[in-house]
């Protein structure tokens, strides 16, 4: 836990407020595996991190309530019974997201004070926005006992990002912040919202992100749209989600689609069988096994689902002719943010050298890099 940033925000939330808050911590995510299968009802295997939102909460004495961003010094306050969608609203959009679908759950919720900050870098795909929804959502339901469950908590999370940020996110994000366990990855079932915790162990070998700093938004409708078409592909299967699907399934309507199209569909199912296998490789103690399907899983955003960038791909590349690095793949919803590495530990101070150098030649621009710690997801660090 990043101790000073609890001691900021609290003292900001003193400042402002004059009160006592409570103090919630919510964390980022990873994901060893599985993109975009998580809104096909498939299979993902994300874990929280040590690195996420700390938000400070308490009742208002105001009929408003206050919503202060600490590191972008921005403060908003707004009224309870004129909660809507902000065009270009960012960070606001996430906060008034939860209290306006706590509303439509005819859940009476009473003024209330915020302050956060976070320590996730910005658009690298770590989930900076499920971790403040979560932050929020769980603040409320402590500050007001509203006694809701951890999966009645992301539900909310998830249609804040629907309806008022406008990304029909599926649900992995949310539920690894929430559900994290520490020094573990949860293999996720998104049908049932069900996980398996992995304790991960590499011995000698460790994960490490490398930042493109291509920033990726989601809003951008590259996400929403292939949301469409693995929807598009289910309604001609005559199934409700991709989950369902095989490939003997699809093979028979291929002539129904694009080739882009039919790509795109065969790259979910076998990304869902890809994260089968990793918790099977895990189980195994099998890390090449497990590196391979990075590699594969990879290859499979790159050329069918179109969802990497050139900046992703030269990392994988750099990562395939590496001895030391045992597996790689783009994480996350595409187009820019951080490749996830499994690498030798003796290799990766070397490595993130290396790489560095590589790409700041190649680019023009640096990449950043990152190790991080598998933590607990969202909880109340202080009352
Ligand atoms: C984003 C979304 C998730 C998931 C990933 C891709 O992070 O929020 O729901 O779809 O992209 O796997």
């Amino acid at each position: 836990m990043n101790t000073e940033l609890v001691h900021k925000v609290t003292q900001a939330f003193q400042e402002k407020f004059g009160s006592e808050p409570l103090i919630i911590s919510s964390p980022g995510r990873i994901n060893i595996i599985g993109e975009h299968t998580d809104y096909n009802e498939g299979f993902v295997f994300p874990a929280a991190i040590d690195k996420g939102i700390i938000a400070a909460i308490g009742k208002s004495s105001s009929p408003n309530c206050t919503a202060f961003a600490l590191d972008a010094q921005e403060t908003y306050e707004f009224a309870l019974d004129a909660i809507e969608p902000i065009t270009n609203g960012n960070w606001k959009n996430f906060v008034v997201g939860v209290v306006g679908e706590l509303q439509k759950k005819g859940i009476v919720v009473q003024p209330f004070d915020v302050v956060f900050a976070g320590d996730l870098p910005k658009g690298a795909g770590l989930s900076s926005s499920a971790a403040l929804e979560n932050s929020i959502v769980f603040g409320l339901n402590e500050l007001f006992q509203l006694n809701l469950t951890k999966h009645e908590m992301i539900a909310i999370s998830q249609k804040a990002e629907h309806n008022y940020v406008g990304v029909r996110c599926g649900i992995m994000d949310q539920y690894a912040s929430m559900f994290g366990v520490e020094d573990s990855a949860l293999l996720l079932d998104c049908r049932a919202q069900e996980s398996k915790s992995y304790k991960l162990d590499f011995k000698e070998y460790g994960i490490m992100l490398i930042n493109t700093n291509v920033s990726h938004n989601l809003v951008d409708a590259e996400y929403n749209d292939r949301r469409h078409v693995c929807e598009k592909v289910a309604n001609l299967l005559k199934i409700d989600f991709l989950r369902d699907a095989t490939e003997e399934g699809l093979k028979a309507i291929e002539d129904q689609l694009t080739p882009v199209e039919y790509q795109k569909a065969l790259y979910v199912l076998q990304e869902n069988e890809r994260v089968l296998n990793s918790g099977k490789a895990i189980e195994n103690d099998d890390l090449d096994a497990l590196g391979q399907l990075l590699f594969e899983a990879h290859d499979g955003a790159q050329h069918q689902f179109k969802i990497s960038c050139p900046e992703l791909d030269f990392l994988v590349e750099q990562a395939k002719m590496h001895p030391q690095v045992k597996g790689a793949r783009m994480m996350g919803g595409g187009f820019g943010g951080c490749t996830i590495n499994i690498v030798h530990r003796d290799a990766m101070d070397s490595y993130a050298t290396d790489i560095s150098e590589k790409y700041l030649k190649t680019y023009g621009k640096h990449c950043s890099i990152y190790k991080v710690k598998l933590s607990q997801g969202t909880h109340l660090i202080q009352n």
